[in-house]
Order: C-alpha cells, then sequence, then structure tokens
C-alpha cells in the first residue's frame, strides 16, 4: 500500500486494496443489486432472495431520508451505485450524488452513465458541494471513517466532524440514513487481527455511544434498529453464492484470495450470530438551530 492519504480512517490506498480485488469478482458472489452492506431480511420468509431483500434496504434508506421526489440526494461511500440509479430511475429524484474511494467503483458506475447520477471518487472530508441537499444516505462507510487503535475521544472527534458536515450540507430538518455495522457484546481484542490486517486495513467500526456523542446537538435520532440477524443472513447468502460460483471465482483471482474472503464470510456471520458486532441503522433529522455548551 503506499502513503496514507486520510489522517484518521481508512486511505484510499486501504479501501482499494479490499475493493478493488475486482468488479467481475464481486458481482459473482454479491448478487445483481451489487449491493456490498447488511440486506434487510423478512424475517417471516425464510425463501426470499438475497436480491429481493437488498432493495427492502434500499428502499428502507430512501425512504428514512425522505429522499423520494426530491432535487439533490447525497450518497455517501455508494460502492457500485446500488442506491444511486434506483434514486433516479425509481424513487424520481432529479440529481445523485455518490462518493466513494475506490477508482473501480466509480469506473463500474460510469460504464452505465446516467445524466442524473454523478459518482465522485472522494472522501467526505473533501466533498465541497455548490448546492445543499435535501438528503443524505450512508450504508456500510461509516465502518471506515476511523482507524484501528484511535481512543474513544479521537473517534467521537471524527464522527463530530463528519456529522457537522452532513449538518452543514443538509437543508433545515433534512434526514440521514445511516446504516453501520457496530461493537456488540466484544472488546477490540475479541477481534481476529486477520479482519484487521488481510480483509479491511485501517479501519475500526464504532461503539453506539461514540455514534451518539458525534451527533449530540447536530442530528436528533429518530429511529435506531439494531438488525445484527439481518446481516449474519446476508453474509450466508454471499457465502453460498460465493461457493456456487468457486470454480469461477478462483479463475478470477486466485485459490488463496478466495480462501481468504471464505474464511472473512464465515468469521463476520460468527460475529453477528453471538452478538459481537451489531448493524444499526439509524434515522436522523437535523437540529437547526444547534445549542452551543
Ligand atoms: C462496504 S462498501 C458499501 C457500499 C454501498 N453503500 C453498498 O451498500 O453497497 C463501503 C463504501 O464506503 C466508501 N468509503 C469508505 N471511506 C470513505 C470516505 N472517507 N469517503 C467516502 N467514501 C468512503 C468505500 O469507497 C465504499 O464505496
Amino acid at each position: 500500500m503506499k502513503n496514507n492519504d486520510q489522517e484518521y480512517g481508512a486511505s484510499a490506498d486501504a479501501i482499494e486494496f479490499h475493493y478493488g480485488t475486482g468488479n467481475e469478482y464481486f458481482a459473482t458472489w454479491l448478487g445483481k443489486s451489487m449491493a456490498y452492506s447488511c440486506a434487510l431480511w423478512d424475517e417471516n420468509d425464510p425463501d426470499q432472495s438475497l436480491d429481493d431483500a437488498q432493495f427492502a434496504k434500499i428502499r428502507h434508506h430512501i425512504e428514512q431520508s425522505r429522499a423520494p421526489g426530491q432535487s439533490r440526494v447525497l450518497d455517501i461511500g455508494c460502492g457500485w451505485g446500488t442506491v444511486l440509479l434506483p434514486l433516479v430511475k425509481q424513487f424520481d429524484v432529479k440529481n445523485a450524488v455518490g462518493l466513494t474511494l475506490s477508482e473501480s467503483q466509480a469506473n463500474w458506475i460510469n460504464e452505465h452513465p446516467d445524466p442524473r447520477v454523478e459518482a465522485r471518487v472522494e472522501s467526505w472530508k473533501d466533498h465541497d458541494p455548490t448546492a445543499q441537499y435535501d438528503s443524505i444516505i450512508s450504508i456500510g462507510a461509516f465502518e471506515h471513517f476511523a482507524k484501528l487503535g484511535l481512543s474513544a475521544d479521537e473517534k467521537i472527534a471524527i464522527y463530530r466532524e463528519f456529522f457537522s458536515r452532513c449538518h452543514g450540507w443538509l437543508g433545515s430538518r433534512g434526514y440521514l440514513s445511516l446504516q453501520t455495522v457496530a461493537y456488540g457484546n466484544s472488546l477490540t481484542e475479541d477481534f481476529d487481527t486477520f479482519i484487521a490486517k488481510e480483509i479491511f486495513p485501517e479501519t475500526d467500526t464504532p461503539k453506539l455511544f461514540e455514534i451518539a456523542a458525534g451527533c449530540e446537538r447536530l442530528f436528533e435520532p429518530i429511529v435506531i434498529y439494531n438488525h445484527r440477524d439481518d446481516y449474519r443472513r446476508t453474509l450466508r447468502a454471499w457465502y453460498s453464492n460465493l461457493k456456487a460460483n468457486r470454480a469461477r471465482c478462483v479463475e478470477l483471482e486466485g485459490e488463496e484470495e478466495v480462501a481468504r474472503f471464505e474464511q472473512y464470510l464465515r468469521l463476520m456471520a460468527y460475529m453477528f450470530e453471538v452478538g459481537g458486532l451489531d448493524l444499526y441503522r439509524l434515522t436522523l433529522r437535523k437540529i437547526d438551530n444547534p445549542k452551543q455548551p
């Protein structure tokens, strides 16, 4: 990896190390949606497809952020554009802007250009929009905003900066719909260094109190779900897809890389199953006139 260009969170190189593995490789097991985050499953439907559950998640965030019919919506950590296209095609949004640190993801989005969609290879820290947004969505990116080894105070300072930026970009009483993995009943030392070193370098997940301290007096929490079992089910579905297409995956990325991903998907599924990790979906509303301490 090259030099770190993000002071506190995962650098562009660290992000590309994981997400740049190969678009076709990810497409083989993520499914049609190319969503690389926890889906929203119907617990009464054991036969629900991954694509269906991913779309339910996308709809959830679009609705929670009050985006349908709006002019400008921002997706922070837009991945392969899974939210950007539905926003403009199905939910009547005029302009959808996505930020990612991964060139491969932006290239994927730009292979199917839509004049209403703009994918930028840019960190939220460098984003400087020319006009306000009506709604903001961020799914599965917050996990990368702080590095392993920072103190709680340092993490909170980063999260506070993130929420302050979102606060400034949103119109009056605007909504931010946020999804993130977080520590559950676990300590940093409970985690295998395999994930930190070989899967998601320069990345530490938040704790709920750090998110709360980060957004205090900037956003009021309207809804908070912990859907950790949804992530167990999503990881199992990805694992089954990878197994079913193993030969092709090995052809694309090699045996060692595929075995590494299998280990990571199994390990993460276990952590969600036992409650070591949580999965939060938060609906936050901008407080227009924050009190100063
Ligand atoms: C797990 S993927 C989730 C992608 C997408 N939201 C989805 O649900 O499929 C994490 C995304 O966060 C982006 N990301 C990480 N750190 C970022 C930062 N500082 N600024 C903008 N995007 C970032 C990555 O480039 C990647 O697109």
